[in-house]
């Protein structure tokens, strides 16, 4: 069992996948490599929780078995129908594979299928009976590529109906959804697309929903920052426009990043017990903790549209965990602490060599004496301006920092390592810190 950030039970995670709400429980599933701290062979781990707090690993749930996934079971997404879980995700087939390591692919050569497994509970994944293809990989390059199509986001329509969104890519290498849509949950027909130029060179991720009245996009494109740093790919959103008749999506021109720490990638939502918009993104890390593990969750966060900004506050489960107050960062449980403070021009804030401080009406952090010698990553990152006062709520944990700015209007989340849990700059009675019971 382990608690707030859902981590890896060992070797390597990435993306979030098959969120849900279901039976009375979430199940939070992974892209897995359950062999090496490393990427490899994708296989869906699994994991559930009551209360979005507490997770309880449950092991692998899908693994390849099929002609169609035979090198992967990449991202996608799980939805109820009567009772049942759905769960619809990208089967990855290579066509050149690394002779000296299998679990890697050549020049880029493999075809994308979409493919689907249900089950009866949630629990258990019959991975030779219950997987069929549903999209086979794509024939007509007009319509999007053979290679990168990937990432299925399934919802319920408004009308009854069942719809889905991926990410692909277009001849001229430009990121695209597209739409597709089925009565039945097994057969899919292809809709529309919408596309963008000059915002990298494949979309991955899609995931669309409704919060507060507004419609929401959030997508991850590859090889949008190009300041010759790692990490290039970074997850974005934007209110949109979707007509459900002709899955026709009208993209803006100005988007918002879901965490200014560029570190989160790729998010997945789904609906909390109570109905709220819930997202969950992965903590990418250039390197394991202890040689062992690599990949973490954020925690949970509430969808909320303010006035035209999207906003990612903490879920109220984890908020309601840090009621003991502490008056030293010593006294703080295993899953850390949280320091709550208002900030002032000109002040600032070190935790453990992980340095916060307010320049004019921007938050920025620096965390290069807690990134060991990963300079090809950044390590300098800054909100968009903000107006009026600024408060912080800053969530600490050994790996994981994550800075939640005016209730979630923005938010900064850095992965460190060796923190040295000490606090300066700011008086402990200035600060108010605690941590959960
Ligand atoms: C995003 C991603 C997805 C893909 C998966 C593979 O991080 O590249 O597009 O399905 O990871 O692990």
């Amino acid at each position: 069992m382990q608690s707030i950030h859902l981590k890896a039970p060992s070797n390597w995670i990435n993306d979030p996948n098959g969120f849900i709400y279901y039976k009375g429980k979430y199940h939070l599933f992974y892209q897995h490599f359950p062999y090496a701290p490393r990427w490899g062979t994708m296989h869906w781990g699994h994991a559930v929780s009551e209360d979005l707090v507490n997770w309880e690993h449950k092991g692998i749930a899908l693994f390849p078995s099929k002609y169609n996934d035979r090198n992967g079971c990449f991202s996608g997404s799980a939805i109820e129908s009567e009772g049942k879980m759905y769960i619809y995700y990208t089967g990855v087939r290579y066509l050149e594979q690394d002779p000296e390591d299998i679990h890697l692919c050549l020049n880029d050569k493999f075809v994308s299928s979409q493919m689907m497994i249900t089950s009866e509970d949630g629990e258990v994944f019959d991975n030779i009976k219950d997987k069929s293809t549903i999209i086979p990989p794509l024939e007509e390059p007009c319509i999007g590529c053979r290679t990168h199509t990937r990432d299925p986001k399934v919802w319920r329509g408004n009308d009854g109906r069942y719809y889905m969104v991926l990410g692909s890519r277009t001849p001229q290498n430009e990121g695209k959804l597209l739409f597709y849509r089925s009565d039945d949950m097994h057969s899919w027909e292809y809709v529309n697309s919408a596309s963008k130029p000059e915002l990298g060179w494949m979309w991955e991720c899609p995931d669309y929903f409704e919060a507060d009245g507004e419609k929401v996009l959030i997508f991850s494109p590859m090889s949008v920052l190009k300041d010759g740093k790692e990490y290039q790919n970074i997850s974005l959103c934007a209110l949109v426009d979707f007509n459900e008749s002709d899955c026709e999506m009208k993209l803006p021109e100005e988007y918002q990043q879901l965490d200014y720490g560029q570190d989160l990638y790729a998010p997945q939502s789904t609906t909390d017990s109570e109905g709220r918009r819930v997202i969950v993104e992965w903590a990418r890390m250039p390197e394991a903790v202890d040689g062992k593990w690599n990949g973490m969750f954020c925690i949970p966060r509430v969808v909320e549209v303010r006035n035209g900004h999207i906003c990612f506050k903490v879920h109220p489960n984890i908020e309601a965990k840090f009621t003991r107050e502490i008056s030293s960062v010593y006294e703080a449980s295993a899953d850390g602490y949280r320091i709550s403070v208002d900030i002032q021009d000109g002040e600032s804030l070190d935790i453990g060599g992980y340095r916060i401080w307010r320049d004019g009406s921007k938050i920025c952090t620096d965390r290069s004496k807690v990134f060991r010698n990963h300079n090809d990553i950044r390590t300098n990152f800054a909100t968009p301006e903000i107006e009026g006062d600024i408060h912080l709520d800053i969530y600490v944990d050994k790996n994981l920092i994550e800075v939640y700015i005016n209730d979630g209007e923005y938010v900064i989340s850095n992965v460190v390592y060796d923190l040295d849990n000490y606090l300066i700059s700011k008086t402990d009675s200035e600060l108010k810190i605690s941590t959960t019971v």
